[in-house]
C-alpha cells in the first residue's frame, strides 16, 4: 500500500530534510584527506543531536551507526571506520534523520582531495543522473518513467547502473511502498500520485553493475572493483511537481 501524506506532513519531513542538507554542507567542509569516516560518523551524530534530532538508521535491522560510508568500490552500506580517507579517494556519505517523529534520507557523494577526470566524471553523471529523476516525477507521470530517465542517461554516458538496490517511500518508517527502481520503461509500473514520499538513490558503476555483498551482511561492492557513486534526495509528489525536501541549495 502507498501511503499518500497530508501537507502537514511533508512540511514536517521538510524540516527534517533541510537539517539533513544542512549536515550535507558541513561535510563538504570536512571531507579531506587524512579524516577517517568514524570521525565523519561521530560529527554527524553529534550535530543531529545539537539540533534536537536522531539518526535514525542506528538500530534499524541492528546497523550500528549514524552514517552510511561507502568508498570507492564500495556501492552502498559500508560501514564507518578509524581507516584516513586518502587523497583521490570517493566516499559516499548517506543518512537518515529523524525531526520530531518525521524522516528524510540523503546520500551525497564526495571526492576527497584531487580525484581523477574519470571519478570526476563518474561523480557528475550520477548526480545529473538524480536529477534527471526527479525532473521525470511528476503527477501522471509512472515510476517507470523515473528509471527509464535514469537508465538511458546513465548508460548513454558508458556507466551503469545498479539493480539490487532501489529508491522507497518514507514516512514514519524508513522504507515503505513504492519501490523506485533507477532502471526500467516508460510508461510502467505505480502512477505517480500528489502526496506520494519517496527517495531516488542511483548508484552509478564505472564497470559492471553487478554487486556482491561483504561478509559483514550490509556492505555491497562492485564485483569487478571499479569505482561507484551515488546521490540521494528525498522528494515530495505535490500537485506542481516535484519538490526536493533534501535540497542543499
Ligand atoms: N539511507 C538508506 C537508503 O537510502 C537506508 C540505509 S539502511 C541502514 O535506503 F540500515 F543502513 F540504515
Ligand atoms: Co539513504
Amino acid at each position: 500500500m502507498i501511503v499518500l501524506k497530508s501537507a502537514r506532513e511533508i512540511e514536517n519531513m521538510k524540516a527534517a530534510g533541510e537539517l539533513l542538507a544542512s549536515v550535507h554542507k558541513e561535510l563538504r567542509k570536512l571531507i579531506k584527506p587524512g579524516v577517517t569516516t568514524w570521525e565523519i560518523d561521530q560529527f554527524v551524530e553529534d550535530y543531529l543531536k545539537k539540533h534536537g534530532a536522531t539518526p535514525q538508521q542506528k538500530g534499524y535491522r541492528n546497523y550500528q551507526y549514524a552514517t552510511c560510508a561507502s568508498i570507492n568500490d564500495e556501492v552502498c552500506h559500508g560501514f564507518p571506520r578509524k581507516e584516513a580517507l586518502n587523497d583521490g579517494d570517493i566516499v559516499t556519505i548517506d543518512m537518515v534523520v529523524n525531526l520530531n517523529g518525521a524522516l528524510a534520507d540523503s546520500a551525497w557523494s564526495y571526492g576527497v582531495g584531487n580525484v581523477s577526470d574519470q571519478s570526476q566524471k563518474l561523480l557528475e553523471v550520477t548526480k545529473e543522473a538524480l536529477y534527471r529523476g526527479i525532473a521525470a516525477s511528476v503527477p501522471g507521470n509512472r515510476v517507470g518513467d523515473i528509471g527509464h530517465a535514469i537508465q538511458s542517461y546513465v548508460e548513454g554516458e558508458g556507466f551503469s547502473v545498479v539493480r539490487e538496490f532501489i529508491g522507497h517511500g518514507i514516512g514514519s518508517v524508513i522504507h515503505e511502498k513504492p519501490d523506485i527502481p533507477h532502471y526500467g520503461l516508460p510508461g510502467k509500473g505505480p502512477r505517480l500520485k500528489e502526496g506520494m514520499v519517496f527517495t531516488i538513490e542511483p548508484m552509478v558503476n564505472i564497470g559492471e553493475w553487478k554487486t556482491k555483498m561483504d561478509s559483514n551482511g550490509w556492505t555491497a561492492r562492485t564485483v569487478d572493483g571499479k569505482l561507484s557513486a551515488q546521490y540521494e534526495h528525498t522528494i515530495a509528489i505535490t500537485k506542481d511537481g516535484p519538490v526536493i525536501l533534501t535540497e542543499q541549495d
